[in-house]
């Protein structure tokens, strides 16, 4: 893919609809380091990130980008970035370090400073409330396979819904609860680090539970802004026309998607293909009362698109990256290769027509029950050096954002495939290379370099792309 093809910065500026909003999105474990600092507790991370090879070549979160302390001038990339939208997370542990009694004043501060700076600076704060960093006493006692949790979340979210409620314009109860299900109860490759398999699926029950009673919680403490959650999703394709791989494929579109959205949007559970409904078992946790909570109407659904998946059947070994867990190999299907893709550094296909493939399938599954859409993420990683002295010429990000955001444009614009879908706006992962997770300092998102020794910032190529794209839209015609 070459920059030609995604068009002029002009072009994909006029057909941004009036009121559609251009933001980036981060999450407060990636970015903040600053880990006990001002009483914030430690997190389950904290914990996963220190066992021996869990994080990709023992990289530390501690200092991360040390946005806990570079607040400021983060936020001024931000306005200089010229962006409508910033979403962030709210660290549960520094603002209820052990998640549950005492509330850290100083934790809550370190948040009502930065909207208020976003509110300067003419920024919309969009905040999540649960980006994956569990008080580590919870996860003591079982994380989010303890039905506890879910308790203990809503007492933290009114605390942020008190202080906040008068000035957050969006909510973000939860950031894929699939992700936490799968990477890190099911498959143990992200903090807990527990490797349940199937037997995971309580902790997806929790994270909605957990979402059910945040809207609740939010609601009752009557906030000004809109509410609603994130979900990864992905279209799943199976990788042939044969029966195992059809059945394989529905039921990772289950586990995947269905689990999360059907829950949120119908407020029921799907049901798996027949064969394979031994394995989504452990869903039977399920009390009287609890889907009513979990399906609350919200105001917007946010969607978080990185790239399509393809099952087939059989063990692995996986084709792309992201299933080669060890664990992934004890299950009876694996994720195939799309070979007609180019891909990201994570070795991610790179599809941008699957976005708009997303946005009509979420359509005709949800109909009038789906709310206007965010797409609350979307980015890439390249491989890119750990210090610049330069421009950075990562062209082949600002094409990856304007083909996706182009195509989201296109599929819900007049005439196009999802033009029923309400598209709100679409969020850029992310503002700062910051800590991937397991992948450590290794994959770089960002459109602004950091140098994790000096972390002297650099904004790319994709930043100043990004920016003439804010500005030919605000520019009189
Ligand atoms: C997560 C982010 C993560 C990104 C890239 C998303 O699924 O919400 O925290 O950094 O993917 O892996």
């Amino acid at each position: 893919m070459t920059a030609q093809d995604t068009g002029s910065v002009e072009d994909l500026a006029a057909r941004l609809r009036p009121g559609f909003t251009l933001g980036v999105a981060a999450a407060a474990f990636q970015i903040e380091g600053s880990v006990t600092a001002d009483g914030r507790g430690p997190s389950g991370w904290d914990a996963f990130a220190q066992k021996p090879g869990a994080i990709v070549d023992a990289d530390s979160p501690t200092i991360a980008c040390d946005h806990y302390n570079r607040a400021d001038e983060d936020v001024t990339l931000m306005q200089e970035l010229g962006i409508d939208s910033y979403r962030f997370s709210l660290s549960w542990p520094r603002i209820q370090p052990g998640g549950k009694g005492g509330i850290n004043r100083r934790g809550l501060d370190f948040y009502d400073r930065l909207i208020d700076k976003l509110l300067a600076a003419g920024i919309s704060p969009m905040a999540t409330l649960f980006h994956w960093d569990t008080p580590l006493e919870l996860e003591h006692a079982g994380g989010w396979m303890n039905r506890d949790t879910a308790e203990r979340f809503a007492v933290y979210c009114s605390a942020a819904a008190e202080r906040f409620g008068d000035r957050v314009e969006h909510w973000v109860t939860m950031n894929e609860p699939v992700s936490v299900t799968l990477q890190g109860y099911a498959l143990g490759v992200h903090a807990p680090g527990r490797q349940l398999l199937f037997d995971a699926l309580p902790a997806a029950h929790h994270q909605l539970l957990g979402h059910g009673l945040a809207v609740r919680a939010l609601r009752e403490a009557g906030v000004k802004g809109q509410i609603g959650i994130s979900n990864m999703h992905s279209p799943v394709r199976p990788a042939s026309n044969s029966l195992s791989d059809r059945l394989m494929a529905q039921s990772f579109d289950v586990l995947l998607n269905r689990i999360y959205a059907d829950a949120v949007l119908l407020g029921q559970y799907p049901r798996p293909p027949l064969p394979m409904k031994p394995w989504f078992r452990s869903l039977g946790t399920v009390r009287d009362g609890d889907l009513e909570l979990i399906s609350q109407p919200l105001d917007f659904y946010g969607l978080n698109y990185y790239y399509p998946i393809k099952v087939a059947a059989g063990r692995g070994p996986a084709e792309i990256p992201t299933g080669t867990a060890v664990e992934m190999t004890k299950v009876p299907f694996h994720l195939a290769a799309y070979q007609e893709y180019e891909t990201t550094g994570f070795g991610w296909p790179v599809a941008p027509e699957h976005l708009a493939v997303l946005l009509r399938e979420m359509k005709d599954r949800y109909g009038d029950a789906l709310p206007p859409v965010y797409i609350t993420e979307g980015g890439a990683s390249f491989p890119e050096p750990s210090h610049v002295d330069g421009p950075i010429r990562d062209h082949n990000r600002i094409s990856y954002l304007a083909e996706h955001l182009g195509h989201a444009l296109t599929a819900t614009g007049p005439g196009g495939i999802a033009e029923d879908v309400e598209l709100r706006g679409y969020y850029v992962w992310t503002l700062l290379d910051n800590f991937e997770w397991a992948a450590g300092y290794s994959q770089r998102f960002g459109l602004v370099h950091v140098d994790f020794d000096t972390l002297e910032r650099t904004p790319k190529d994709s930043f100043y792309w990004f920016r003439a794209l804010e500005r030919a839209r605000h520019r009189e015609p």
